[in-house]
């Protein structure tokens, strides 16, 4: 068995910091999502993983490498042009032959792994398998409808009437049956090859397609509330560890990871929470379900509920910091300059929330 990780798109739910940035870089609990998403893979044994790219593909390239930190082997296929999650499958032809594959879209987080899903694949022989998961909103994902016998009866992508509770949660399972569906469909009303359309193409000619009802959580880590909730999630699984260096004047309540070469001088972190390599944490307060990501500056200011990514200052805030996701080396600090006055240099997309 091969697996698909579908790696392009423009993120742009998640500008400003896709601007510069793959959204399936975007750490949560310190670690890339697209990480996440290999190590899953892996944990079935599966080693020969196909990376489609797009206008990103320089930066994922060099973030991932080669997989050999997770003994697999990657191949990376660029996709011209954003064209569907259907078009993504086309290009992997040759990567993928004839054999089954699993396909993961690289901006999904699930609890738990794939094994079960894997196993039961294998078993019954279906000639596709999707994963479903009870959502309260199901109009922003693929809604299925599920026939007496257990089986898919129907897929509507984004339904503005939605059949069923039941969202596509982003992780396939295929057979070589979907080249000829691949082939079949036309472009959707948004003009992309749906793989969901592809999927209906199989139920209507008569292919076994079943579905694999997801218990734990499961997050599209599309937007920035559905990333600190990712990271919320992410964390409330952390044991704790204490790597970097800690001194006597600060506290450490509940589990916190502190990573190397991080400092912590007379703070207090309250977990879960994780601070990344080379950060400095100095007369702070960082509160639960916070990731501080590497070579941060967090001096005088308390921090909640919240992302930073890497290279970050933060200095002297008067009141705290919540709910935020911080990007790429940027600077937040309270000026001392006259007239008092917010002084802001933001990217387009930018969204701040003042006093
Ligand atoms: C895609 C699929 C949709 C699925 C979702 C899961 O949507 O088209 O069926 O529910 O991923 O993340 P997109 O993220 O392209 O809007």
């Amino acid at each position: 068995m091969k697996a698909l990780v579908l790696s392009g798109g423009k993120g742009t739910r998640l500008r400003p910091i896709t601007y510069t940035s793959a959204k399936q870089l975007v750490p949560v609990a310190n670690k890339p999502i697209l990480f996440r998403v290999i190590e899953t893979i892996q944990e079935v044994g599966i080693t020969e993983i196909g990376v489609v790219l797009g206008d990103t593909g320089h930066e994922i390239r060099q973030a991932v490498g080669s997989g050999k930190r997770w003994g697999v082997n990657l191949t990376f296929i660029e996709q011209e042009a954003p064209l569907g999650l259907a078009h993504a499958v086309k290009v992997s032809r040759d990567f993928l032959g004839d054999d089954r594959f699993v396909m993961f879209l690289g901006d999904n987080c699930i609890q738990g792994g794939i094994g079960p899903l894997v196993e039961q694949f294998d078993h019954h022989r279906y000639n596709a398998q999707i994963v479903l998961k009870q959502v309260n909103d199901p109009r922003q994902f693929g809604v299925a409808d599920i026939d007496d016998d257990g089986r898919i009866a129907r897929l509507v992508e984004k339904p503005r009437v939605p059949q069923s509770d039941l969202a596509l949660v982003g992780i396939y399972l295929f057979d070589s049956s979907i080249w000829e569906a691949v082939e079949q469909i036309r472009p959707s009303f948004r003009g992309e090859l749906e793989i969901t359309d592809a999927i209906q193409w199989l139920i209507e000619h008569g292919h076994r397609v079943y579905p694999y009802i997801h218990e734990g959580w499961w997050i599209d880590t599309g937007k920035k509330d559905d990333l600190l909730e990712a990271n919320r999630l992410v964390l409330e699984e952390l044991h704790g560890a204490i790597e970097g260096y800690i001194d006597r004047d600060s506290q450490i309540i509940g589990r916190v990871t502190v990573e190397r070469g991080a400092e912590i001088i007379n703070s207090t972190i309250r977990g879960p929470a994780i601070i990344g390599e080379h950060t400095r944490v100095l007369n702070s307060y960082i509160g639960p379900f916070t990731s501080i990501y590497h070579h941060c500056l967090i001096e005088s200011s308390e921090i909640e509920h919240s992302i930073v990514l890497e290279s970050c200052t933060i200095r002297d805030l008067p009141h705290r910091l919540e709910d935020s996701l911080i990007g790429r080396n940027v600077d937040i600090a309270r000026s001392p300059f006259k007239p008092r006055a917010y002084r802001l240099t933001l990217g387009d997309n930018s969204s701040v929330g003042v006093l």
